[in-house]
């Protein structure tokens, strides 16, 4: 699936930072926990934190992006013979930078090896003739150079020969979460492993945000999810990211990139930048898990295009859930843990300052396989996510409000009293739902 490049009218003209200026100043970017864990005072600790969040990071420059110590710089030689000259036979994907090849690497040298003896590699080409190039390549350097984690893809090293651009990663067996929800012909995935799989994706997401310097992802979605031989779920594709809002502000302005269908709707229609917007993208991905139907699908006619569009309704009534279902799970699935899973996506998808931060989505996931031996009365998250969408407050950013609680004898799901999560037949729907960028991003 492509990425857009939105125009969606003057007023984001406006907001927008040029291309250049946006993707020039790429950050450094440093995981909080290894910091922490250097400071024993809670004075320095406070020090510290303050210095760090009111001055950004200086940027980095291509140069010291290029010398990173994590990374292998290859030659054009080195990945020819890698991948037996790019041979056709060695292709396992395409996408918007260009084609992935499968290749093999000797373990200790790094050098090309065998198909038999050597590590399998996946190589992206850059396609000179595509709509990313230099900056998406430097920018996926830039942030996977930096950033280490069991749910990030690692990367291994670059090559950077004349015009030519490549990556080097380590190979995910089981590929794209795409294409196992929509790939004709492809193994139904059961609810055990779509929850696996929404978990290890949320641990990325929220490893990101929570950094020091925190990190938008920007363009969360099922081809980016790729899958190892376990199916433990790594996020690929960094050439998208952006560092998030330092100081006092509450986001970056950036020019509007990503992918239809996943694109939150204010950020669509502002360039407005927030770990919000990846936290709607979560929630579009939860929807994929439900129905799998695709985020946007312009084979179907009319509202059901748009996903959330289509599912929205269905989402918070436990006795409707089952008619958007995906038929391939045959049934198989625990109603009250679907429940959780609907409720949680609708209040990723809800209005910006109402959806959770990737730490709570994490934690809600995390409760599942639990939640769902229990009997009929809520757990704490379903009554938490009820709540949170009957009274609507903002969250602030790692911080639950403790007036949260769910009143005592109210009728379940409470959140379908709420005037916010009404359907059309009864109260006004979100004003992001009313936008008409959601509908006039299409092509
Ligand atoms: N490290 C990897 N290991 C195994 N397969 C991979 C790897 N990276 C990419 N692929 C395969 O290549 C496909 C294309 O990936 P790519 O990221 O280039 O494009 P995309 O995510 O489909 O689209 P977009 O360009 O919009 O991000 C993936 O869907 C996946 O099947
Ligand atoms: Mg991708």
């Amino acid at each position: 699936m492509g990425n857009f490049c939105g125009g969606v009218g003057t007023n984001k003209v406006e907001n927008s930072l040029s291309y250049q200026q946006e993707t020039s100043g790429i950050a450094n970017v440093h995981n909080r926990n290894t910091y922490y864990s250097a400071l024993s005072s809670p004075k320095l600790l406070a020090n510290f934190e303050e210095k760090v969040i009111r001055s950004p990071p200086p940027p980095r420059s291509e140069g010291d992006i290029l010398s990173s110590p994590n990374l292998k710089a290859f030659t054009l030689t080195d990945l020819q013979n890698a991948t037996r000259n790019f041979r056709p036979d060695n292709l396992i994907g395409e996408g918007g930078f260009g084609d992935v090849y499968k290749g093999w690497i000797d373990e200790q040298t790094l050098g090309a090896a065998s198909s038999s003896q050597g590590m399998v590699v996946a190589v992206k080409k850059l396609n000179p003739e595509g709509f990313q190039g230099h900056q998406e390549w430097l920018s996926e350097v830039n942030y996977l150079g930096q950033l280490h984690h069991p749910n990030l893809v690692k990367l291994i090293g670059y090559c950077l020969d004349g015009e030519n651009r490549l990556l080097v990663y380590e190979y995910m067996p089981k590929g794209s979460l795409e294409n196992h929800l929509f790939r004709r012909g492809a193994q139904p995935l059961s609810w055990a492993l779509r929850i696996k799989v929404a978990i290890g994706a949320a641990r990325g997401l929220s490893f990101l945000h929570d950094s020091e310097q925190q990190v938008i992802y920007r363009d969360f979605k099922a081809s980016n999810i790729l899958l190892d031989s376990e199916f433990n779920a790594k996020l690929s594709d960094f050439g998208l990211a952006k560092a998030g809002p330092t100081g006092d502000r509450s986001h970056v302005s950036t020019r509007v990139l990503g992918t239809q269908g996943y694109a939150a709707p204010e950020y669509i229609a502002t360039g407005r930048l927030t770990a919000r917007c990846d936290v709607y993208s979560f929630g579009v991905v939860l929807l994929e898990l439900l129905t799998g139907r695709r985020a946007l699908d312009k084979t179907r006619v009319g509202l059901e295009q748009s996903l959330v569009d289509w599912a929205k309704p269905y989402l918070g009534d436990r006795r409707k859930l089952f008619r958007i279902m995906d038929t391939k799970l045959q049934g198989e699935y625990p109603q009250r843990g679907a429940f959780m899973v609907a409720l949680l996506a609708l209040h990723c998808i809800s209005e910006a300052k109402l959806r959770p931060p990737m730490a709570e989505v994490l934690a809600t996931l995390e409760e599942l396989p639990a939640t769902t031996k229990l009997g009929n009365s809520p757990s704490q998250s379903e009554q938490q996510i009820t709540s949170d969408l009957t009274f609507g407050s903002p969250f602030r950013d790692n911080e639950r409000s403790p007036t949260h609680v769910t009143p005592v004898g109210s009728p379940f799901p409470l959140h379908m009293n709420s005037p916010a999560y009404m359907d059309t037949r009864g109260s006004p729907l979100p004003s992001h739902m009313n936008s008409p960028h959601l509908k006039i991003l299409e092509g």
